[in-house]
């Protein structure tokens, strides 16, 4: 069997947008087992990033050999093991991670795995089975980013993001939202983006939302959205000034639309990514 291999490299400046004087891991096209003894250096390592790799097993201390750990991506690899929270038991710098899963991969994951990581700024999921989004995933993390495309949700609890007030863009597109639950979006003072894209949502039906008072992007394209009202929208999110309706609308409404669009300083588009 091929055993691990891994490398290390003294970053240059201009490498690493969180670290300059930090070494890196990468673990690439690898076969075996992570073990804390085998990602043991002496090194003070940021960045750990394991991609397009078969790792067959990663023993739950295996990052206690990084203390320092600020940046994890885990992309692309062939059957990842089960990523629990034990994982993260020795890494509180923990700021930037990004889980991409090979799409076939059923990735494993638990809900609580990154609870308690109170520097995460940054958290990206995406082709993992999660279906629901709950507060339990979220105890004691205040991120900024939240990325958790093509992740088959069809559930979001109405307090999901409710201790999320740093919250400055989420993107849930490619998953199975036909609905929320009034008080989702309760408590996102500073969201700016918010990415919809690709699910199942016909109908904008404002008991559902809250006001947003930073939102300055949506994105509702490939949705079979067909009810909507543009002035409410703006009463919503007085700050917008992008939003993408998706392409369900007859040409007559979108001129509507477009009309009453230019009243309130907001650029509307009709597009379909997909079809
Ligand atoms: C759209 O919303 C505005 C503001 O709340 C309201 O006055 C108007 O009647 C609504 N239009 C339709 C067609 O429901
Ligand atoms: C219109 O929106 C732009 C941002 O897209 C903003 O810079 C500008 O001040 C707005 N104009 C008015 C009249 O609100």
């Amino acid at each position: 069997m091929k055993t691990l291999v891994l490398l290390a490299f003294l970053v240059c400046a201009n490498c690493d947008p969180f670290d300059e004087d930090t070494f890196k891991i990468f673990i690439t096209g690898s076969k075996g087992k992570i073990t804390k003894k085998k990602l043991t250096t002496k090194k003070n390592v940021g960045y750990l990033d394991i991609s397009f790799s078969t790792v067959e097993a990663i023993e739950p201390d295996s990052f206690c050999a990084l203390p320092n750990l600020k940046t994890l991506y885990i992309n692309g690899n062939d059957h990842f093991p089960k990523i629990t929270k034990q994982l993260f038991q020795c890494t509180p710098k923990l700021f930037y991670v990004t889980i991409d899963a090979y799409e076939k991969a059923n990735q494993e994951l638990d809900r609580d795995a990154f609870t308690g990581l109170k520097d995460l700024n940054f958290l990206r999921l995406n082709d993992i089975n999660i279906g629901r989004i709950g507060k339990d995933m979220f105890v004691g993390v205040d991120l900024e980013y939240l990325n958790l495309v093509s992740c088959k949700i069809s559930e979001i609890d109405n307090d999901a993001f409710s201790t999320m007030s740093r919250l400055k863009e989420l993107h849930l597109g490619h998953n199975l939202i036909k609905t929320f639950k009034p008080g989702t979006f309760q408590n996102l003072p500073k969201l700016t983006e918010l990415m919809l894209n690709k699910n199942k949502i016909e109908e904008i039906q404002w008991d559902q939302w809250n006001p947003l008072p930073s939102l300055k992007s949506l994105d509702f394209g490939d949705n079979p959205l067909v009810v909507c009202n543009i002035t409410k929208i703006k009463e919503f999110f007085p700050n917008i000034h992008y939003c993408n309706l998706a392409d369900s609308f007859s040409a007559k409404q979108q001129a509507a639309f477009i009309e009453e669009s230019k009243k309130l300083n907001l650029t509307l588009r009709f597009v379909d990514y997909y079809r």
